[in-house]
């Protein structure tokens, strides 16, 4: 993978990418959505850069993947460079195909700690961890962040910096560090960005499935050029701003990996026992049975938006075992038979709802 990896992916048409979520995207989740959505691109959850230096268990456990998750981008934090610079290295030895840096979480203690979103306040280090690692490794360089401290104020600026320093992406989160995860998704500030940078600008926060990207990544003043009778611009004609490259989904993907196909695809019943079994056990060989505890908070999501879900939820966030998954799909499949090759509508604001309760930052 070259630095021009991003450039070249931008000019293919949007970027659709998994958002980094701590506890969410690991080697298993991400291989279920490629499994359903080839064409995404993974981002990881976030792995401490110290952690991956000072620690080779860490690596050993974190940073092996499956052929399925390629291009795959691991995301790291912390605030030294020389850790960020040598811990680049170690992961590019690993064949991922980018390093994302994180300078977003707005968690109290990863901010206390000088990580993560600090860094939009320490610009110099934050400057100098991106040149380190742009000169140490081949792959390309992203950066991951939110509109500012505050306000988007000082957004182009920052950002210009780190495109300086040799950033090759920045993904923006629509919304400040005060805000954290309350209230909307803003994206004016990030199509101004745009309007700044010759590097690929993704968009994050709020987008609940493909279409809903591809609608918002197009810059407000280009929309009323070409209308189709739905209300959708023709992406990419008309209009003389520049628009944003791509766009990043989270918490939306939670039991619900067709979010990133085009169409608003609605999945079957059967399509998803068999997602959540794949889920399953994807999980126990990559991680093993003492890990199998994490599949239920994936599991519950799946069954969103299906009308005997109370029935089952109980049972799935006690499944302990491989068994007891199958055991709890096979009973959905003898009890709702009829129901199998139904599409079902998922509910996405479910999931913003539960995953607002999970995150700490
Ligand atoms: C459970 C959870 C864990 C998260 N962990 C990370 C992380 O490790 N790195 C990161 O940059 N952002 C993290 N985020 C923020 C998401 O990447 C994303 O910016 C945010 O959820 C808004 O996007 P969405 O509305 O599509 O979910 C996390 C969010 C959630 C809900």
């Amino acid at each position: 993978m070259n630095k021009n990896f991003w450039n070249e992916l931008a000019a293919q048409g949007p970027i659709v990418a998994l958002a980094p979520m701590d506890g969410y995207c690991d080697s298993a989740f991400r291989q279920v959505n490629k499994t359903i959505a080839p064409n995404m691109i993974p981002f990881s959850e976030f792995y401490s850069a110290d952690g991956l230096v000072h620690s080779k268990d860490l690596a050993k456990r974190v940073l092996p993947h499956a052929d399925i998750e390629k291009p795959l981008i691991i995301q790291i934090f912390g605030k030294d460079p020389e850790k960020f610079r040598q811990a680049a290295i170690l992961i590019e030895s690993y064949g991922v195909s980018g390093i994302d840096i994180n300078m977003g979480c707005p968690a109290k203690k990863v901010v206390k700690s000088g990580h993560g979103s600090s860094l939009m306040i320490n610009r110099d280090t934050a400057f100098k961890i991106v040149e380190e690692m742009a000169k140490a490794v081949k792959i390309p360089i992203s950066v991951k962040t939110r509109l500012g401290w505050e306000n988007h104020d000082l957004l182009v600026e920052f950002c210009k910096g780190l495109e300086n320093a040799g950033a090759n992406l920045i993904t923006v989160h629509g919304r400040t560090y005060k805000q954290a995860f309350t209230g909307k998704a803003d994206f004016t500030g990030i199509y101004n960005l745009k309007q700044h940078l010759n590097i690929p600008v993704i968009a994050n926060g709020d987008v609940m499935d493909y279409d809903d990207g591809a609608k918002k990544i197009i810059h407000p003043s280009n929309r009323n050029q070409i209308i189709y009778p739905d209300d959708t611009p023709l992406l990419g004609l008309g209009g003389s701003m520049k628009n944003l490259d791509g766009f990043m989904i989270g918490r939306a993907s939670f039991g619900n990996p067709w979010c990133f196909l085009p169409g608003s695809y609605c999945p079957t019943l059967e399509e998803i026992l068999v997602t959540m079994e794949l889920h399953a056990r994807l999980l126990i060989d990559t991680k093993g049975p003492k890990w199998a505890l994490e599949i239920r908070k994936h599991l519950v999501q799946y069954l969103r938006g299906f009308p005997g879900v109370k029935l089952y939820r109980t049972r799935l966030v006690h499944t302990e075992t491989l068994d007891d998954v199958f055991g709890v799909t096979a009973d959905i499949r003898r009890e709702h038979a009829n129901l199998l090759t139904m599409p079902l509508e998922k509910s996405t604001e479910a999931a913003f709802t539960e995953a607002w309760d999970q995150c700490n930052g």
